[in-house]
C-alpha cells in the first residue's frame, strides 16, 4: 500500500518536476510515512508477541484436556470392570443358590423356665395332655411342594381359608376384620359356587383380627382386638357360641405384626397334629415367639423364641411341631420358607429344606396347614390355592 502511494506521488512530482516549491512537502510526506511504517511495525511486533502467547495458551490447555482425558478413560475401565464384577457375583449368587441352597437358619429350643416348670408339675400330677404325649411319635419333616392348585378367586387380597382336619369342612375367612365367616361341605362346593351361594355363614360375636384364625375339630380359634387386649377366642361352629376365651399374654403397647409384612396379624394361630399353636411378636424382640396352646383350655403350655426374624416374613405353618417361616421381598417376589425351627430339637440345619414356592407375583397374606392330607391352604393375593407337600423322616439323634 505505502509502495502504491509512493508510485503515485511520484507521477504527481514528474508533471510538476523542476518546481522546487512541491520539495518541502515531499519531505513532510516521506516523514510521515516513514512514522507509519514504523508504527506497523510495532503493531506487527505485538500481534506476533499475542500469536506467541496465544500458542502458548492453546499447548498448555491441550496438555490439560489430554490429562483430562486420560482420567476420564480410566474412570470407565475402573466402572466397567466393576460391572462386570456384579455380573459375576450375581451369577455366582444364581448359582449358588440352584446347585447348593443357602442354609435355612434352624433356631435351637429356648424354652422359658417358669412354664418349664409348670409342665414338670402337670406331669407329675399324671395329668399330661394327650397331646403332648403323642409329640415324639410325629416325626415328619417337610420336603417338597410337590404341586399347586388354584382352587378360586375372592375379591379380598387379604384372609385365610382353611379346611377342618377332623370335620373335613372348609371355611373361609373373607377379609381381615370382619365377623362372619362361610363354611362349604367341600372344596369342590367352594370352588363351584357363584359368590357365596352355598354356603352357611356363620357370624361371629365379635370380629376376628388379622389372617391367623384357625379350625380344628369343629371349633374356630381366632384372635380379636377389643380393649386394648389380644383375645383369643375359642368359638363352636356347631352350637355357635363362644365355649372359652383368653387373654393372650402380650403387653398392647409392645404389640406389633408377627410377620413385617402382613401388618394386620398380631397373633397367627395353627393347628397341626400336635395340637394348637401361637406365633406373636413382642416388643423386645425381633424374632417370632412360638407358644404352645392347649386346645381345650386354651392354656399356653410353652414359649419359644424360634430366632426366626419377624422382618419380611410374609407368613408361617407348623408341622409336626416344627416352625416353617415363608419369607418374602417387599415388592413381591418368590415365597420361600428360609428358617425353621423344631420345638423338639429334631431338625438339624443340614436337613432343614429351603423350600421355594412355584413362582408368582403375589404375597400370602395366610398359610394353613391341614395335618390329614398334608397340604397347606394359602391365601395369596386374593386367590385360595392349595400347596401338596411331601414329606421324608426327621433322622432321629
Ligand atoms: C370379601 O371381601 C371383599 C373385600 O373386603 C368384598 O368386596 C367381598 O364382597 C367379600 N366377599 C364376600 C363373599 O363376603
Amino acid at each position: 500500500m505505502v509502495v502504491a502511494l509512493l508510485f503515485c506521488l511520484a507521477m504527481v512530482l514528474n508533471l510538476t518536476s523542476g518546481q522546487y516549491y512541491y520539495q518541502g512537502l515531499m519531505d513532510y510526506l516521506e516523514n510521515r510515512f516513514l512514522a507509519i511504517e514504523d508504527r506497523m511495525l510495532i503493531w506487527h511486533e505485538q500481534s506476533n508477541r499475542y500469536n506467541v502467547e496465544l500458542r502458548d495458551f492453546k499447548k498448555m490447555t491441550a496438555v490439560f484436556i489430554e490429562g483430562l482425558n486420560q482420567e476420564h478413560g480410566t474412570l470407565r475401565q475402573d466402572l466397567e470392570g466393576t460391572g462386570v464384577r456384579v455380573d459375576r457375583v450375581e451369577r455366582e449368587i444364581d448359582y449358588i443358590e440352584t446347585q447348593n441352597p443357602a442354609r435355612p437358619c434352624v433356631g435351637q429350643a429356648d424354652r422359658i423356665v417358669d412354664v418349664e416348670v409348670k409342665m414338670h408339675e402337670k406331669a407329675e400330677q399324671g395329668k399330661e395332655e394327650d397331646g403332648y404325649s403323642r409329640v415324639s411319635d410325629c416325626v415328619d419333616i417337610v420336603s417338597t411342594i410337590r404341586a399347586m392348585k388354584i382352587v378360586k378367586r375372592m375379591d379380598s387380597p387379604k384372609g385365610t381359608w382353611t379346611k377342618d382336619a377332623r370335620s373335613s369342612k372348609v371355611y373361609i375367612f373373607n377379609g381381615t376384620a370382619e365377623d362372619t365367616l362361610y363354611e362349604f361341605t367341600s372344596v369342590l362346593d367352594f370352588s363351584a359356587s357363584p359368590e357365596m351361594a352355598d354356603s352357611r355363614p356363620i357370624r361371629l360375636p365379635s370380629p376376628w383380627s388379622g389372617t391367623g384364625s384357625a379350625v380344628f375339630n369343629g371349633f374356630a380359634y381366632y384372635v380379636t382386638e377389643e380393649a386394648k387386649e389380644l383375645r383369643v377366642m375359642k368359638y363352636d361352629l356347631v352350637d355357635g357360641t363362644v365355649t372359652d376365651s383368653a387373654v393372650f399374654p402380650v403387653e398392647v403397647a409392645d404389640h406389633r405384626p408377627v410377620y413385617s409384612l402382613n401388618t394386620e396379624t398380631a397373633v397367627d394361630l395353627a393347628a397341626d397334629e400336635e395340637g394348637l399353636w401361637a406365633l406373636y411378636a413382642t416388643g423386645e424382640s425381633e424374632s417370632i415367639n412360638l407358644a404352645k396352646m392347649d386346645m381345650d383350655s386354651l392354656d399356653i403350655e410353652q414359649m419359644w423364641d424360634t430366632r426366626c426374624p419377624r422382618e419380611n416374613a410374609e407368613a408361617a405353618f407348623v408341622v409336626c411341631g416344627t416352625v416353617y417361616v415363608v419369607y418374602n421381598t417387599r415388592v413381591p417376589s418368590r415365597s420361600r420358607v428360609q428358617c425353621v425351627f423344631d420345638v423338639n430339637d429334631m431338625v438339624t440345619i443340614e436337613e432343614a429344606p429351603l423350600l421355594y414356592f412355584p413362582r408368582r407375583y403375589g404375597a400370602h397374606a395366610s398359610l394353613k396347614y391341614n395335618p390329614q392330607e398334608k397340604y397347606l391352604y394359602g391365601w395369596d393375593d386374593g386367590y385360595q390355592i392349595i400347596y401338596k407337600l411331601s414329606m421324608k423322616k426327621k433322622l432321629l439323634v
